[in-house]
């Protein structure tokens, strides 16, 4: 089929039925398999895929050490056992594996490759497990293609997502269910399918997790400091509502020191620990984005709850720079 969408807008309900009954169609009675990452359009495609073919579809969730606080956690939650959808589900703990190979790398690139490469490795050890597979299904949709894409349908660009396609199993073709939707399609068809607000509305998180968001090298205890700065800006952002002025917000572990004075009960203590600096930015196309205004007591009080709370880290900054010059990750 050519990778061309023919409609301007989609009516969820219809939508749904119409992919529910192509999802049949083209798979039968064969074996689906899904790397559910816990971001919006694989989960919709979860969530669609088994509303069509049921214990047909596994979908494997990798937590790579790389995610957000309790993210493991509500990815079980929801397409786990004990959620409301009919799969086969297999969560896979690979967060030791991930630091191990990780351990002394700085470079961002390196960082990426090397989180990439070891996730297919997992993946490819479930799926050996799991034994055999007609199709593999994927989260691609519409700018993925349009992205990937030159004039003369030559692939420029694989798209973003960690791991890419393995091609490792022996299967009959690519189950994509939104492959022609637009991100805010996609998020139609999630609520249609009863899917959580909270995932459908989720801001676009980068494939590498928060290995792009410690600076410098990643180990497990810098990656819980993260994950606790980070949790409290996105409690105190979506608290405020400041969370609907943005597109994406989130912490970053800097790999600076400074020195300071204890926050909590070691009252006057001096320190040399770690500065968290907060990110917000508004965009339409992630190529160009704007830092958002927010107030400086708003910001002034998250500093304070993040430096009494999460040990190790003894300062907070607010990053106002747009993109371009800057980009919306720092690594
Ligand atoms: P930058 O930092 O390039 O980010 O301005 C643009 C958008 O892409 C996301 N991003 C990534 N997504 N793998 C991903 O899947 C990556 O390596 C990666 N790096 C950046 C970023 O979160 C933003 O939405």
């Amino acid at each position: 089929m050519a990778d061309i969408r023919t409609f301007d807008s989609i009516v969820p309900a219809e939508f749904v039925e119409n992919a529910v009954k192509e999802i049949k169609d083209q798979v039968g009675d064969g074996k689906v398999l899904l790397a559910l990452s816990g971001g919006v359009d694989s989960s919709v495609c979860a969530a669609l895929i088994s509303k069509a073919i049921g214990k047909q579809l596994t979908c494997v969730f990798v937590d790579h050490g790389l995610l957000r606080k309790y993210e493991a956690e509500e990815v079980c939650g929801v397409f786990g056992e004990n959620g409301p959808y009919d799969l086969n589900f297999v969560f896979v703990d690979a967060r030791q594996r991930f630091y191990k190979k990780l351990e002394g790398v700085t470079d961002p690139e390196k960082k990426r490759k090397i989180i990439g490469e070891e996730f297919i490795r997992v993946f490819e050890e479930e799926a050996k497990k799991i034994g055999h597979i007609d199709y593999l299904a994927q989260g691609t949709i519409y700018p993925d293609i349009l992205e990937s894409k030159t004039a003369d349908g030559k692939v420029i660009k694989s798209h973003h997502n960690v791991g890419g396609l393995p091609d490792f199993i022996d299967f009959k073709g690519l189950v994509e269910p939104v492959k022609f939707l637009y991100k805010e399609e996609v998020r139609s068809v999630g609520r249609e399918l009863g899917l959580d607000e909270k995932y459908v509305s989720r801001q676009p998180f980068p494939g590498p997790g928060i290995g792009v968001r410690v600076v410098g090298e990643i180990t497990e205890a810098r990656c819980e400091i993260l994950r606790d700065a980070d949790w409290i800006w996105r409690e105190e952002m979506a608290k405020a509502g400041y969370d609907k002025l943005c597109s994406q917000y989130f912490a970053v572990l800097t790999n600076m020191k400074t020195v300071g004075i204890a926050a909590n009960d070691r009252g006057g203590e001096r320190t040399f620990d770690y500065t968290v600096a907060l990110r917000a930015i508004k965009t339409e196309n992630f190529v160009t984005a704007k830092a958002v205004e927010l107030p400086f007591s708003f910001l002034n009080m998250v500093a304070s709850r993040i430096t009494k709370e999460v040990e190790h880290v003894n300062r907070v900054m607010y990053d106002v720079t747009d993109k371009p010059p800057a980009t919306i990750e720092m690594e």
